[in-house]
Order: structure tokens, then C-alpha cells, then sequence
């Protein structure tokens, strides 16, 4: 279908604020990849009065106040937090090394390292991380994770389809992965490691699902002496990923997307402040449109400058029902320029993900507020009350 069929009254570009009247809402098939519809309407369908179970409504956490068993006990294991066919979410706050290489071969993991930093060694060569970095590690591939601070975050992004760069969407969309220099990837290099060589070294298998192991009669973590080929292991970092690229409107994901899967079961989003506005309310806005999509989408707040509390804050916005969005007119900023640092990643997905039983227990009270507390609103500098007067209604 065409997107120059319009029906009624439009009372304001995709992109603008309007005068304040209506709330828009962008609703989009097959996760922001095919036919849409921009709606404008009187009231906000996401946000009703009463649900029959809490599946049918956006939950977020605040991941610093989880204890997964790896933050005590080295041999202890991530919290998984989301789960569905095909991909899954986890957070590990490792404190001490690995006593273990270890191995997943159920998964392809983003490892977005939230907090901490660490020397992350694998079978092409060591790594070094630290907050804002992420790596892709593919299945199958030993790694171990040497902590070299102590009050660490690693949230996990595993999916069973392969992870390629967004630039290759660019020939089927045109917009997405806009100017990322995918040459600042950083890519493991063989070298001696600490350690003894000949050590027995336990190697933990992930393997559907459960944990098994196998060992060997040397560390190989320590053997390689050089690799050749595609980078199947690499490290991106938030900082060189470059921000929303309009100051009119709003683009809409996979725009930022970094990664995702060739069969577009997912996409990885990093998304920095956008600019500021080169053009006023009503053509303009700040924000995002509500919006309604048939896939999953798990949100993670990185940093936020202006609510550094948010940092950490994990959010499922599934799709049962349409996201808030917050739009505001587009105000310039106080001069001179204030640095603003602020990382949102996104995670879209067909998988149908359900929060674990040990995320449930940790999800933040009042979602229909916490979601501007802690989500939409609070990185901007807009107080929840002022949030809920725009959308709720
Ligand atoms: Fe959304």
C-alpha cells in the first residue's frame, strides 16, 4: 500500500506537534518494517484504566536492585529476565572473574556492558571493556570475563538467529544504520594472556538451556597465535554510534538500528539525544509519537544525564498495547550548549517475550506513571505530572 493515502482530517504533519489537540500515533507492521498508518486522535489508547493481567501492559525494572547469583558467587549465573522463542534477555552483575571459560552454543549474544569494565578474553584474543561498550559474541565461541572492578552490570541480549551489521538494511530501506563508521569496531587481537597455558581449564557449555561443561588439559583462552576471516567477534561502542539524525520530527526505529537479523526477527537499536530544533512547534516536536507495533520491544537506559537515577532501567514494551510516547514542543536549549549524555538501546523483536518469574517481582509499581518516571519524559527533563497532563486523556 502506498503511504499518500490520507482519509479525514489531518491536523498535523507526521513529524510536528501540532497545536497540542490530538495525540498522534504511529501504528506499524511487522516491527516498524512494513505498512503503516499515522492515526491523530482525541484520546491515548495506551493508557487504560483497568487490564486483565499484567502481559497486556509495558513493565519496566530498575536493574541495580537485582542480585543475580553471579554477583556473589563466581560460579553463579546471570538473571534472565525476558524469555522467548528465538532470543532472551539477562543481566549479569559478575563482581569476580570467571573461574571458567565459558561457551554458549544455544545463542549469539550481544554482551552490552552497563556498568564496569573488564578484560574479555576469548579463543581470537583478549578485549578489553567497559561501560558503553557491547560485544557480539557468536555461538560457540569460549570466552571468560576477567573483572577488573567490582560493581559490575553486563545486561544480555542472546538470540538464536545470526547477528549481521544494520548498514545491510540500508539496500532494502534506504534510512537505516544512518553514517555508523563500523570501523571503530574493535576486534580481538592474539596475545600472550595472564595465566598459566597448561592450567585445566573448565570451559561451561550453555546447552539448551542448562548448564554442562567440558574441560581441558590447557587454557584455550591462551593458545591462539592469529585468526583470519570475518570479524565474528567485535566490540562497537555507544559513544561512536551517531545520534538521531533529525531536529524536524522524529525517526522512526530501525533507523539507529546497529545490528539485527537478516530475517528482521530483530534489530538493535542505539539511540543518543537527537538534536536540538531548527524549526518550532507546530512543524516540530520533541519526542516520540505514541505508537503501536506487532513486535516486542525491550528498552534500556543506559545513562541519562538529567535523571541519572533512570540509569540501569530495563523496559518490556510489549505488543498488546500501543507505547505512550511523549510530545512536546521543541524548545532551544539555554546557551552556551550543555553536554547531554544520554544512551537509550533497543532491542525489537518477533519473539514473544514474557518477563521471569524474578523480573516480575522486580517490576516498578504504577506502570502507567513509572513509564515516564523512569522511561519516557524523565531523560528530557519533563516531571511526570507534566507527562501524564499531555497523554493521558
Ligand atoms: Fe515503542
Amino acid at each position: 500500500m502506498a503511504s499518500i493515502t490520507r482519509k479525514g482530517e489531518i491536523p498535523s504533519t507526521p513529524q510536528g506537534y501540532g497545536d497540542g489537540t490530538y495525540v498522534d500515533e504511529v501504528f506499524t507492521l511487522d516491527g516498524f518494517f512494513g505498512d503503516w498508518a499515522h492515526i491523530w486522535r482525541h484520546r491515548n489508547p495506551a493508557t487504560p484504566t483497568r487490564w486483565s493481567d499484567e502481559r497486556m501492559i509495558y513493565n519496566g525494572l530498575d536493574s541495580g536492585a537485582l542480585e543475580p547469583t553471579d554477583r556473589s558467587d563466581p560460579r553463579g549465573t546471570p538473571m534472565t529476565l525476558l524469555t522467548g522463542p528465538g532470543a532472551s534477555v539477562s543481566l549479569s552483575r559478575r563482581t569476580a572473574s570467571m573461574p571458567f571459560a565459558e561457551k554458549n552454543v544455544d545463542a549469539n549474544q550481544i554482551r552490552f556492558y552497563q556498568q564496569g569494565s573488564f578484560r574479555l578474553e576469548t579463543e581470537l584474543g583478549p578485549i578489553e571493556v567497559e561501560a558503553g561498550d557491547f560485544v557480539v559474541i557468536p555461538k560457540g565461541m569460549m570466552y571468560r570475563e576477567i573483572a577488573l572492578t567490582g560493581d559490575n552490570a553486563i545486561v544480555i541480549f542472546e538470540v538464536e538467529r545470526s547477528i549481521a551489521l544494520a548498514e545491510k538494511l540500508q539496500d532494502q530501506l534506504g534510512f537505516a544504520s544512518l553514517f555508523i563508521d563500523y570501523s571503530t569496531m574493535e576486534l580481538p587481537d592474539p596475545a600472550a594472556i595472564d595465566g598459566d597455558a597448561s592450567a585445566e581449564t573448565e570451559v561451561r557449555v550453555k546447552y539448551d538451556g542448562e548448564h554442562h561443561f567440558v574441560t581441558y588439559d590447557f587454557d584455550p583462552l591462551s593458545d591462539v597465535v592469529g585468526w583470519s576471516g570475518d570479524p565474528v567477534l567485535y566490540k562497537l561502542n555507544v559513544w561512536d554510534i551517531p545520534s538521531l539524525g533529525s531536529s524536524v520530527g522524529f525517526t522512526s526505529p530501525p533507523s539507529n538500528a546497529v545490528l539485527f537479523a537478516e530475517d528482521k526477527s530483530f534489530f538493535f537499536n542505539v539511540l543518543a539525544a537527537k538534536p536540538f530544533p531548527s524549526e518550532p512547534a507546530p512543524r516540530s516536536s520533541y519526542g516520540a509519537s505514541s505508537h503501536m507495533n506487532d513486535c516486542d520491544e525491550v528498552w534500556l537506559n543506559h545513562v541519562a544525564s538529567i535523571a541519572p537515577e533512570t540509569n540501569g532501567h530495563i523496559w518490556l514494551f510489549p505488543r498488546t498495547i500501543a507505547h505512550p510516547g511523549l510530545k512536546v514542543p521543541p524548545q532551544y536549549p539555554e546557551n552556551p550548549p550543555k553536554a547531554i549524555r544520554e544512551i537509550k538501546i533497543n532491542f525489537d523483536t518477533t519473539a514473544k517475550l514474557s518477563w521471569t518469574p524474578e523480573a516480575k517481582a522486580a517490576l516498578l509499581p504504577d506502570p502507567l506513571t513509572a513509564v515516564y518516571t523512569s522511561f519516557y519524559g524523565a531523560h528530557a527533563g519533563v516531571s511526570a505530572d507534566e507527562a501524564l497532563e499531555h497523554v493521558r486523556r
